[in-house]
């Protein structure tokens, strides 16, 4: 089926936007680190919020605001999995459902681990739930392709580690996890009777050649072990709006989601769930589908570019997200290449050492962006490798 093409917002455009990404640097940098998209709205979107502001309709969130069954549905449709609304509970964002759930999954000082390089507020985000970081980075093989160390993980929880916060897909490197080992993980932590908190926020953009398993529904072990975190605000641009949803599946998890202070779900914006209704609804599915097809666009064209322009760059097309991992340290710039390439390129990615030591030399690159600016991003900083060579030459 043919999908109609999704054309970035005009730069001129965005630099009218007020979110961080267009506010942290002057107008000569190209800002590719915050993970906001440079797309417009879904129509259904639009249509949601303008008939709200019409409307004058910006009190509280009902708890019955249908965003629930949204998500029920969209689940069903896009992932094959069957989730009861009655399951689903909402907050703010996803890192408030992660801290809120670990808060009351763990004991204070108990050890919480995490899977580097990764998302950087996961590491603010234990601290704040009490817990203490432990570290298992994922593996890197031969053919470029990342995945959890089942067997570090396993050493960590039965060491006392009581959960593992999983980012699934993952942010950096845009790595589905598999259905195998999602779980064995549920397996081994049931075993050592630990917990899976699995951030699924960026789900929704998984190409569509690659399987994404919720976490819950991995094996009736993980329904047992698990709690999900997930929003719409990274497929649809909604960051700002504040409305994520806690999921569990087991009674008595789903019990703790329930008896979370009932601040927890008034957090929730209502913006953020009627834009949620309308990202979910099965009419912003062309939509996805479109923006899905711009990502993969951009995800081969990155490679071309890098081959073209910084060949001493190492880079794996990820496999869901609009995130690009980049490994630069061939290129002699340093544990912090981002620095150089913000000063000389005026480009802004984000710091791969931000992610963990394991993102030394790297940097990240937010490509949902039109290939203009993702082409001219990185001619930029190809520049500055011919630059460097001219004296000597
Ligand atoms: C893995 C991951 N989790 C959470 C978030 C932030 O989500 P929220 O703003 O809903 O806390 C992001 C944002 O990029 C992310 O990549």
């Amino acid at each position: 089926m043919s999908v109609v093409p999704l054309e970035a917002v005009p730069l001129e455009l965005l630099r009218e936007r007020s979110s961080v990404k267009w506010r942290r640097y002057p107008d000569d940098v190209l800002p590719m680190f915050v993970a906001e998209t440079d797309y417009p709205l879904a129509p259904a979107i639009t249509a949601a919020l303008t008939r709200a502001v019409e409307l004058g309709d910006t009190g509280y969130t009902s708890p019955a605001s249908g965003i629930r069954e949204a998500y029920s549905a969209f689940a069903a449709r896009r992932f094959g999995w069957e989730v009861r609304p009655g399951a689903i509970r909402t907050t703010g964002d996803v890192i408030m459902g992660v801290v809120e759930i670990l808060r009351r999954s763990i004991q204070p000082g108990d050890r919480v681990v995490v899977t580097p390089p990764v998302y950087p507020p996961f590491y603010d985000a234990i601290p704040e739930a009490g817990g203490v970081i432990e570290r298992v980075p994922l593996l890197y093989d031969a053919t470029g392709r990342y995945s959890l160390d089942l067997a570090g993980i396993e050493t960590a929880l039965l060491a006392g580690a009581r959960a593992i916060l999983l980012c699934n897909p993952h942010n950096p490197t845009g790595t589905v996890h598999s259905l195998q080992s999602l779980a064995r993980l549920a397996e081994i932590a049931e075993k050592a009777g630990a917990v899976v908190v699995s951030d699924e926020i960026h789900a929704p953009l998984t190409q569509p050649d690659i399987m994404f398993t919720p976490f819950l529904s991995a094996s009736d072990a993980a329904g047992r072990v698990g709690f999900a975190v997930t929003s719409a605000s990274k497929a649809f641009n909604l960051a700002g709006l504040k409305c994520a949803l806690m999921i569990a599946t087991d009674a008595d998890r789903l019990r703790l989601v329930r008896d979370l202070p009932a601040e927890v779900e008034w957090r929730t914006g209502l913006f953020g769930a009627l834009a949620g209704v309308a990202a979910f609804a099965p009419e912003s599915d062309g939509w996805l589908d479109s923006l899905l097809a711009a990502l993969d666009r951009n995800r081969l064209l990155l490679a071309d570019l890098l081959a073209e322009h910084l060949p001493g760059a190492r880079y794996d097309v990820p496999e869901a997200g609009y995130l690009a991992w980049v490994d630069l340290t061939e290129l002699g710039w340093g544990d912090n290449p981002g620095a150089k390439i913000l000063r000389d390129a005026r480009v802004a990615l984000h710091s791969g050492k931000a992610f963990g030591g394991e993102g030394r030399g790297r940097v990240r690159m937010n490509i949902g962006c039109s290939p203009e600016v993702l082409t001219e991003a990185v001619q930029r900083i190809g520049a500055l490798t011919s630059r460097r060579r001219t004296p000597s030459q």
